[in-house]
């Protein structure tokens, strides 16, 4: 699959967002090294803190469906002028089953770029700063 497949998945998942308060849709599409691709939109709720964002909503479906440690590519898009970047607690979960994960960050009107999950969280924490692996 290309990146720009790989976007345009995450394109098709707009339209699933559930965005009654920010009405802000984000779609994301995150790919195993097997080709398996897992989407995932935003989630709202009327209590705010209780969103899930795109990006979670696909690492949480294929980690529920028993994948873990091969994502290799994660799209995000979203429909404004900006590229989508993914928030803070959005690098720091995928930091966890893929901390070499490539990103592409796309905006509304398609355009993207490339970057590892490494330059968007440097110096993360995770798995392997526990002293008690998973
Ligand atoms: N959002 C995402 O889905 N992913 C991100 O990485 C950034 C923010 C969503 C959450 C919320 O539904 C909306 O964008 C506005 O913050």
């Amino acid at each position: 699959m290309t990146d720009r497949q790989l976007v345009d998945l995450a394109f098709q998942m707009l339209k699933r967002s559930y965005v009654p308060y920010s009405h802000f849709p984000v779609g994301a599409a995150l790919e195993c090294a097997d080709g398996t691709v897992f989407t995932g939109c935003n989630v709202e709720n009327a209590a705010y803190g209780s969103t899930i964002c795109a990006e979670r909503t696909a690492l949480v479906k294929a980690v529920s469906e028993g994948r873990r440690d091969n994502f290799v590519r994660l799209a995000v898009v979203g429909t404004g002028t900006d590229y989508c970047w993914p928030c803070g607690s959005c690098r720091q979960m995928l930091y966890e089953f893929a901390p070499d994960l490539e990103v592409l960050v796309a905006r509304g009107d398609g355009d993207f770029v490339k970057l590892p999950l490494a330059k968007l969280l440097p110096y993360g924490f995770g798995p392997k700063d526990l002293s008690i692996h998973p």
